[in-house]
């Protein structure tokens, strides 16, 4: 029934909606169900000892400046740290071309709000990660889709993508979530071409770059656009590609921080946004962060939590070979915290999932993940949240779901 507040929804609300899985998936927080639903980094490696210095030391040495309001840009001391942390990756940009957000999920509504118009298209992967449709769909967002493979977006179909017009790419280059799997080399170099040749802007989204397990660090697209002759304009960036990256999966996702690489001009503008939105990102989190992050700390950290990961991913995928029934693919991711299921065509992972939860193992079916609908046959797994042991559990409980579900479905066909 239409209240008197529903009756005054904006009209870009309408396509938000509770969803059914996400109740479902609400059960699975408490009790004993070991879920691979969620995307949340093991909360055994979170620095709290450090956090706990840090936060004394802050308030002790600089209290009254880490309690104040402080610039939208964000501390400079963080930003001018991730600048040089960046080179390393040989993303060589300025510290103008730095904006500190309440993590990547603020940028990604930042730049729906500065880039989309009602009914704009933008080109997205599919499948794609559900927060940034879920972002974009707010400023009433039209997707031109093109699938991934092993090695990440189909670029053999992106040009008649591009020639529907679309606003901008939304790019997930490393270990993609939800599918877990890389963009290679080569794609990305034409990717970058194809991105100049239509004059159709990128944004990169890159949460998972520094958590690889295996294989070489791959060139983020903001590096191979800047290598395009005009576009490195003394260290400062001016190019086709919008960088997004977070202290979420590296640190912590409580901390709420996250920053983006653009043109100045760019930043500007998500600047004045930016200012509607929070005035800045809280200057006492931010401080903390440096402090805790500063003096090689953070080198540390990642390489500890890439261990711990690899380990977790290896018993999953070793998990899958033994437990999962014939007639099952899932992705070797080389890093990140995903890998994606494909199950027969048949199949539909919606409709499992409350028999998984029954037997106390959850996943998210893959079709939300579809800007354009289909995936209905299609899982996502994460493999940081769990311990190996509960991981190896989780994959056998699920595996007999899956094999009892295939055999009931095979029977009614
Ligand atoms: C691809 C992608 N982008 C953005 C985010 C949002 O991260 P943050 O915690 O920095 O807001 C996530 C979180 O899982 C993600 O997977």
């Amino acid at each position: 029934m239409a209240t008197l507040w529903s009756k005054r929804y904006a009209q870009r609300t309408g396509r938000v909606s509770s969803s059914t899985i996400r109740e479902l998936l609400k059960l699975t927080e408490k009790g004993d169900v070991i879920s691979f639903a969620g995307g949340l980094p093991a909360p055994e490696v979170f620095p709290v000892a450090e956090f706990q210095t840090a936060c004394h030391k802050v308030l002790e040495e600089m209290g009254p400046k880490a309690l104040q309001y402080g610039t939208t840009e964000g501390y400079r001391p963080l930003r001018e740290m991730i600048v040089r942390h960046m080179a390393r990756y040989k993303i060589n940009v300025s510290v103008d071309n730095v904006l500190i957000t309440a993590g990547s999920q603020q940028a990604l509504d930042l730049i729906g709000k500065l880039l989309i118009n009602p009914g704009d298209r933008l080109l997205v992967e599919e499948p794609t990660y559900l927060g940034a449709l879920q972002a974009f769909n707010m400023y009433q967002a039209e997707y031109v889709t093109v699938p991934i493979d092993d090695d990440g977006l189909r670029t053999d179909l992106l040009e008649e993508a591009l020639r529907a017009g679309p606003k901008f790419m939304y790019i997930l280059p490393n270990f993609q979530n939800p599918g877990g799997v890389t963009l290679s080399l080569s794609r990305r170099m034409e990717l970058i071409a194809l991105a100049e040749r239509y004059g159709v802007p990128i944004i990169e989204d890159d949460p998972y770059g520094q958590l690889r397990y295996e294989g070489e660090h791959i060139k983020p697209l903001v590096v191979l656009d800047s290598e395009r002759p005009g576009c490195d304009d003394g260290g400062r960036y001016s190019g086709n590609v919008i960088y997004l990256s977070t202290f979420s999966k590296t640190l912590a996702p409580g901390l709420r921080l996250g920053w983006v690489v653009a043109p100045e001009e760019v930043i500007s503008k998500l600047v004045q946004l930016k200012q509607g939105t929070d005035l800045h990102t809280s200057t006492f989190t931010q401080i903390v962060a440096y402090e805790v992050a500063r003096g090689g700390f953070l080198d540390k950290h990642v390489r500890k939590i890439r261990q711990v990961y690899r380990e977790r991913r290896d018993v999953m995928l070793a998990a899958l070979e033994r437990y999962f029934p014939p007639g099952v693919r899932w992705t070797h991711p080389q890093g990140g915290l995903f890998l994606w299921v494909t199950l027969p065509e048949w199949v539909n992972t919606t409709q499992i999932l409350p028999h998984a939860i029954e037997e106390k193992v959850a996943y998210v079916p893959g079709t939300d993940f579809f800007a354009s609908g289909g995936g209905y046959n299609t899982m996502r797994l994460n493999f940081s949240n769990a311990r190996p042991e509960m991981i190896e559990e989780g994959i056998r409980r699920l595996g007999r779901v899956l094999a009892t579900q295939l055999e009931a479905e095979k029977q009614v066909a």
